[in-house]
């Protein structure tokens, strides 16, 4: 944790469910009373309906990607302000999944983020090293330079969140060590302030990549770790729950 920051936890569906599903395990989440922010990010097409199963609470809603332009022939795509319209407040963008089976660069992430951000959307983006990388010792250069090439100016300023996920750790059950995600959330908190200067003091970083309840507690306790990005652990609302009680 930084102090002075509230945590975040954050689900990333994915693909998952039936709107029916979705719904429910909006129900489940819904009075995860806790000392962090709750958010949750549904497929598109269930976004209204979670919206609605949570009204009254105060787990806020997101996509998991939009389309950089705000309007036009873009077969399949969502724009930002869609997400909005649809009552989402955050938005995915750069997932590793995205980057890699959709062919994203940081440039198009950055475009995306600029997008979010003139939506009054606030986007999470997503970087992280394979473990190629990591085995050659780049883990540090390649997260740094997926930052300075996908968040636009004025990201730290809106409130805009970096999500840390070394690919290799999504959906495997293996994480980096303690110190390795202290390293890591380390030098993103100094690259952020280089470039933003104090804004960036307040950035929320997040970790995600097997996080479960059995190692939120630890993870969430590294310095510069101001919440987690929760993918399979967040189908279960009792798991979710149990990673937001982890994060105070
Ligand atoms: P897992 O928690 O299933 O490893 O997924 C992490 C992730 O990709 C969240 O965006």
């Amino acid at each position: 944790m930084t102090p002075g920051i509230r945590p975040l936890i954050a689900g990333n569906w994915k693909m998952h469910g039936t709107l029916a599903e979705a719904s429910r395990l909006a129900e489940g989440v819904k009075g995860g009373a806790t000392g962090a922010d709750l958010l949750v990010c549904p497929p598109f097409l269930h976004i209204p309906g979670v919206v609605s199963a949570l009204r009254g609470s105060s787990v806020a809603v997101g996509g998991q990607d939009c389309h950089a332009a705000a309007k036009g022939a873009h077969t399949g795509d969502v724009s930002a302000a869609m997400l909005c319209d649809a009552g989402a407040t955050h938005v995915i963008l750069g997932h590793s999944e995205r980057r890699a089976d959709h062919g994203e660069t940081d440039a198009d992430v950055r475009a995306k983020a600029e997008s979010a951000l003139a939506a009054g959307l606030t986007p999470i983006v997503c970087v992280g090293e394979t473990e190629d990388q990591r085995l050659a010792g780049e883990a540090e250069h390649v997260v740094e330079a997926q930052l300075a090439g996908s968040l636009p100016d004025g990201f730290a300023e809106a409130g805009g969140v970096v999500a840390y996920e070394p690919v290799w750790a999504i959906g495997t059950g293996r994480t980096p060590t303690e110190d390795d995600i202290a390293a890591i959330h380390g030098a993103m908190r100094r690259a952020l302030v280089g470039r933003f200067g104090k804004p960036a003091e307040a950035t929320r970083l997040l970790y995600g990549g097997s996080v479960k309840p059995g190692n939120a507690v630890a993870i969430l306790a590294l310095p510069h770790v101001d919440g987690a990005l929760v993918g399979g652990a967040s189908l279960v609302a009792a798991d979710f729950l149990a990673i937001a009680q982890a994060a105070g």
